[in-house]
């Protein structure tokens, strides 16, 4: 995915400020959950959503290749995307919410599909979907872009290998043979969702133990929504981590059907409270965002740097914590973000070190490895990134340092030339909005994986 030069939509605008209330796109992490466990469960699964990108389309149009019965009715914009995505049940909804009717095979009861499973830029999509084929007695082939073929596999299949799955390959396109699984006590090297989810997902076809130690504790939806459907689990804090363990079972799992009204994406309100916060005059109001907490520690660390940021309405839906966001705009200070940080932020880093490149003195975002298997190597990205935009950003190893800078004095407009992706797009977008008041997105395909009203959003807000 790498950016054009051109600049598609750029507009200049005399920015006063963000204003205004505002509702995201629905969390993607959440919603490709919710997908993929209806597809697995026992019953017919509603599920409501604002806005979903074509990563979750891609879940979607996949359950449907495996046999799952789905109705989908979105609104126009989002009609003209599903379609493109070939959700062939896709028609018009009567109102501004996506809402997905998908009718459960249970745990045995996917089929193989004739075709293969095409998983464009979802990492999401593919770990999670890998570990739930490999409990599945047939094959499947899962293919993706050239974005998701150079990502790697093997730490996932290596353990699903020893669960006994059989895989012809460490990266994508790769066929998975699945079967009769056993359970595992896996010690993951990484904090990651994907992976953890994965394991867990290829556990539930097994009656035997399943456990996965990590040495931070990544976002827990996929935990949150197991035990909302009815699976028991336990999680506890370790010296080395965290660890999540489905129990021995006698009988077979079974999922109960899912209700569920996705909340907006933290990722997503990650651009806007970070814009909000640097542009002055702002005062930005978002509505039903997910707050769960192994997501949200972006809030902790922009308020440690002086960012003025207040929550309110929170409650508890399907599981996750949900709110509103308050955020004016602050000067700000340099902090540390720790690697337990890092992992509790790994999607809002990119934004965070745009907050970074304009604080009082220095940030040091430590032991942050992890960006460089992103969709883009989002570490090397945001130094290059900034440093376009007159920060100093350096490496050293895998810890990023940023300290503001001389803003860059280049002309709006003139955007970066090297690979981007959804949340790299959208972090430029950002510096040029603070450094030159255009509204400039250089890949608007991009940003449709995830947030396909960015620009529209912030149109708003800059009234
Ligand atoms: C995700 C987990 C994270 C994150 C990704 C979504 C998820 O990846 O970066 O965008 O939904 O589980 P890792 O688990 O690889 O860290």
């Amino acid at each position: 995915m790498t950016s054009p030069l051109t600049v598609k939509g750029s507009e200049r605008f005399k920015v006063k400020g963000l204003h205004g209330k505002i509702s995201l796109p629905s969390d993607k992490s959440i919603t490709h959950r919710a997908i993929l466990l209806a597809a697995i469960s026992s019953g017919e699964s509603v599920i409501r959503a604002r806005e979903i990108g074509r990563d979750n389309l891609r879940t979607l149009k996949i359950i449907e290749q495996l046999g799952a019965k789905c109705t989908a009715r979105f609104p126009a914009a989002g009609l003209a995307l599903a379609r493109e995505e070939g959700i062939e049940s896709a028609t018009l909804a009567p109102d501004n919410f996506v809402e997905l009717r998908i009718i459960g095979q249970g745990l045995t009861g996917l089929r193989e599909s004739a075709a293969d499973l095409y998983c464009g830029n979802s990492g999401t999509t593919a770990r999670l979907l890998l570990g739930v084929l490999s409990g599945c007695p047939f094959r499947s082939t899962l293919t993706g872009d050239p974005s998701l073929s150079r990502r790697p596999f093997a730490r996932l299949t290596t353990v699903l290998r020893k669960m006994g799955a059989q895989f012809s390959a460490d990266t994508l396109p790769l066929t998975v043979n699945g079967g009769e699984l056993s359970g595992i006590e896996f010690h993951s090297p990484v904090a990651s969702a994907q992976l953890k989810s994965a394991v867990l997902l290829a556990g539930l076809s097994s009656r035997d133990a399943t456990s996965v130690h990590e040495p931070h504790r990544s976002r827990d939806h996929t935990e949150r929504m197991l035990v909302a459907m009815g699976v028991s689990l336990v999680e506890q804090s370790t010296i080395q981590g965290w660890r999540v363990s489905l129990p021995m079972t006698s009988a077979p799992r079974t999922l109960r059907p899912l209700q569920l009204t996705i909340p907006g994406d933290f990722s997503a309100a990650a651009f806007i409270i970070v814009a909000a916060t640097i542009i002055a005059g702002s005062d930005v109001e978002i509505e039903d965002v997910g707050m769960n907490e192994t997501r949200s520690a972006l809030l902790a660390i922009l308020r440690r740097m002086g960012a003025e940021i207040e929550t309110a309405n929170i409650r508890h839906v399907g599981g996750e914590t949900v709110g509103s966001i308050r955020v004016r705009s602050a000067k700000l200070h340099g902090t540390t973000v720790t690697a337990a940080e890092v992992a509790a932020t790994i999607d809002e880093l990119p934004i965070l070190s745009v907050a970074a490149s304009v604080a009082s003195g220095s940030t040091e975002i430590l032991q942050a490895g992890e960006l460089r298997l992103k969709e883009s190597d989002r570490l090397t990205g945001m130094r290059d990134l900034l440093r376009r935009y007159g920060a100093s950003a350096e490496l050293r190893g895998d810890d990023l340092i940023v300290t503001r800078g001389t803003p860059a004095s280049k002309a709006p407009g003139e955007l970066a030339n090297f690979p981007l992706d959804h949340r790299m797009v959208m972090t430029q977008a950002i510096l040029e909005l603070f450094h030159h008041g255009s509204l400039a997105v250089s890949d608007t395909a991009a940003v449709e994986t995830s947030f396909p009203s960015f620009v529209e959003c912030f149109r708003q807000l800059i009234g």
